[in-house]
């Protein structure tokens, strides 16, 4: 077989580099599951696991030249930028470096700011995402370094890239994104200890993490079936959390939002008093992010506020609490490492409910997997 690519005003051969991606088969078929994207949250363990092998030489000078940077801008659509949020977070927690995250379809009101002092970091899981491609197209005009983080090798934001780490998660099929965000976030926590030169220590305990991550898997698919039948009617969700966890608050309502289609909005928890929490009433499906880490007892006390207007609290913990109506039980990691647990659950319950109301996860409403029209 041979494949020749024309120019299609001319018709004259252009010649094309071949690359190999790496991929297989197998990973682009659902393999027995109803799903692409059950396939895909199931097999995040093994995902993790790539993740983690990455040119350590790379991931140091990367994030030597990050923390070097006088500005460092990431931007990103969607779930991407939630792990943005993480990143930037994991950053300013472990290395103390300060950055912003700015949404790609605003990144252009920005860019008068950006000049060569400036690094943009683009997290992409397709690289071809228009709005993300404009804005580091505009940052390498005015001079900016870009480092990206990506999943398809040799796509467009790729190329345009003078540093590229990839996700190596396999393709992502399902428009919902779930090993590419979960990867997205290893990367981050690589660059980040490889910040304060403990890259090795990251990578030992992601891998042993990883196995964790599959207990979660194994341990909460009846409880949150359950969930899901009780609350699959409800036409809005909130989900709560403080710090890293409202990164992963609003990762969560995302995902139901995208396949579902009910209405779910992520909120800093102590944002509630603030407006939201006039929109609680009796039954109000509110997920509480909690795992017992330096959030937990603020959330909670929100969680518990807002049951006391009727909120049907659902808790993602690994500790339980009389607040909860429903408790979703994660295991006890060390702190930084939570999101890797607690995004499991929120995916999974995501798809329950969409399964629940008669959706395909696979092919959600007016949304497309790469989105390459601005
Ligand atoms: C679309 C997809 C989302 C995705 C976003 C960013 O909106 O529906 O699932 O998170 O694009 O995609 P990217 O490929 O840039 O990560």
């Amino acid at each position: 077989m041979s494949i020749e690519v024309l120019n299609l005003k001319t018709g004259q051969k252009i010649e094309k580099e071949i690359k190999e991606l790496g991929w297989s088969v197998e990973q682009a078929t659902k393999g027995g599951y109803g799903h692409f994207m059950l396939k895909e949250i199931l097999e995040q363990p093994s995902a993790i696991r790539r993740a983690i092998v990455q040119d350590k030489n790379l991931v140091t000078d990367m994030a030597l030249d990050i923390l070097r940077a006088k500005n460092v801008v990431i931007t990103a659509c969607g779930t991407s930028r939630y792990a943005a949020l993480i990143g930037r977070y994991l950053f300013s927690k472990l290395a103390k470096k300060f950055c912003d995250v700015v949404m790609a379809s605003e990144f252009q009101y920005f860019a008068d700011s950006i000049d060569k002092n400036t690094l943009v970091m683009a997290v992409s899981q397709s690289g071809e995402t228009a709005d993300v491609m404009e804005g580091v197209k505009k940052a390498k005009e005015y001079g900016a370094k870009i480092f990206s983080i990506v999943n398809v090798v040799d796509s467009s934001l790729a190329r345009i890239s003078d540093n590229v780490i990839y996700l190596n998660c396999g393709p992502e099929i399902a428009v919902a994104s779930t090993k590419a965000f979960v990867n997205q976030l290893v990367i981050f926590y690589l660059l980040s200890f490889a910040m304060v030169n403990r890259l090795g220590e990251a990578i030992e305990k992601i891998r042993k993490i990883s196995h964790v991550v599959q207990d979660v898997i194994d341990e909460n698919g009846n409880k949150l079936k359950e969930i899901a039948e009780k609350t699959k009617d409800r036409n809005d969700f909130y989900y709560i959390g403080r710090g890293i966890n409202f990164a992963m608050a609003s990762e969560g309502a995302l995902k139901l939002k995208e396949i579902s289609c009910i209405h779910a909005e992520g909120m800093p928890a102590g944002e509630l008093k603030h407006g939201t929490i006039a929109l609680i009433g009796s039954g109000t499906p509110v997920l509480a992010i909690c795992p017992k880490d330096y959030t937990f007892h603020e959330t909670l006390s929100n969680a518990i506020e807002t049951k006391a207007r009727g909120a049907f609290v659902i808790g993602v913990s690994d500790e339980n609490n009389d607040a909860f109506d429903e408790w979703i039980k994660i295991p006890e990691v060390e702190e930084i490492f939570y999101p890797l647990v607690t995004i499991i659950p929120l995916q999974l319950l995501a798809y329950y409910i969409a399964v629940a109301r008669g959706k395909n996860p696979d092919k959600p409403r007016n949304l497309a997997k790469a989105v390459t029209v601005k």
